[in-house]
């Protein structure tokens, strides 16, 4: 059985323009997704659908065999952590330690303490405890805000672009947090770097899917990525033109080490054709 289901989602806001139509896939468990589309696709709308914050027009969530919809949403939400786009709609608690506890407090989950050290302490914010979260800078707040969806160790993260506004350090120290997390994750992003880094599977949607698959496979698709407004890390552009120039490159490398050894076997192979060999 698969952890998550989606099944037919469509909604459209309040004014009847569609923000997403007809959205079906499943996650297995363990699985890290990335949900990549420009801007208005509908990455936020399909995770308030997700997270039970709006009620779909047709379709169903299905969490772990329950679906949103029967009665089951306490339990169904309790296995799912949302991390919102802006980090103002998540923290509002006086001090940044009441804030990570404001959720397992909630849910009523046990030994409230030590999951608030443990989310300060991988988030790098324990300096940050008494502190106003109101007041701190928006990368540090993006990390409180993660601080407090990993105090409630939900079995599925919904992660709504959770490297924006994080200067370097901060984004890799969270890219290296979440890639040692063997937790079952959604992550709408426009950091295909990260993507390529942290996802075992991408979806492209806008409106609807428009694609399901690798992100290896889709830097082949120039199509896809030029509709979906999709830029490639400029490591992929760079081996997309030598392609292109008619460079013996197999495929175009997403991944530092992808293209270490991708790059490495070509110029063997043409140190080897020099020598006639
Ligand atoms: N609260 C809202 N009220 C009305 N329209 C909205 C609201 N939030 C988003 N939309 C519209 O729904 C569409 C999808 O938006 P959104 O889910 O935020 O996309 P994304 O997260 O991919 O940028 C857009 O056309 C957007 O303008
Ligand atoms: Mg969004």
């Amino acid at each position: 059985m698969s952890i998550l289901e989606i099944d037919g989602l469509s909604f459209s806001y309040e004014d009847g323009t569609p923000a997403i139509e007809g959205i079906s896939f499943k996650v297995e468990s363990g699985e890290k997704v990335a949900i990549i589309g420009p801007n208005g696709a509908g990455k936020s709308t399909l995770f308030s659908l997700i997270a039970g914050f709006r009620t779909p027009f047709t379709g169903k969530v299905i969490v772990n065999g329950d679906a949103l919809d029967d009665g089951s949403e306490d339990k169904v939400r309790r296995h799912l952590g949302m991390l919102f786009q802006d980090p103002d709609d998540q923290i509002f608690m006086p001090t940044v330690e009441e804030d990570v506890a404001f959720g397992p407090q909630n849910l009523a989950l046990d030994d409230i303490q030590g999951r608030v050290m443990n989310a300060l302490r991988s988030t790098g914010t324990e300096a940050l405890a008494k502190r106003v979260p109101h007041r701190l800078s928006h990368g540090m707040k993006k990390r409180v805000a993660i601080a407090g969806v990993l105090a409630m160790e939900p079995a599925i993260l919904l992660l709504d672009e959770p490297t924006s506004g994080l200067d370097p350090r901060a984004r890799s120290d969270l890219i290296g947090l979440l890639n040692g997390m063997k937790r079952t994750m959604l992550m709408a992003t426009h950091d295909l770097e990260a993507v390529a880094d942290l996802a075992d599977r991408v979806i492209v949607i806008n409106r609807s899917i428009m694609f399901d698959g690798t992100l290896a496979d889709l830097a082949h698709r120039k199509d896809m990525l030029e509709q979906a407004g999709i830029e490639l890390p400029s490591l992929s552009k760079l081996f997309s033109r030598l392609k292109d120039m008619g460079y013996d490159f197999r495929h175009i490398p997403v991944s530092l080490d992808n293209a270490t050894s991708e790059t490495a076997r070509v110029i063997d192979e043409m140190g080897r054709k020099r020598q006639g060999r």
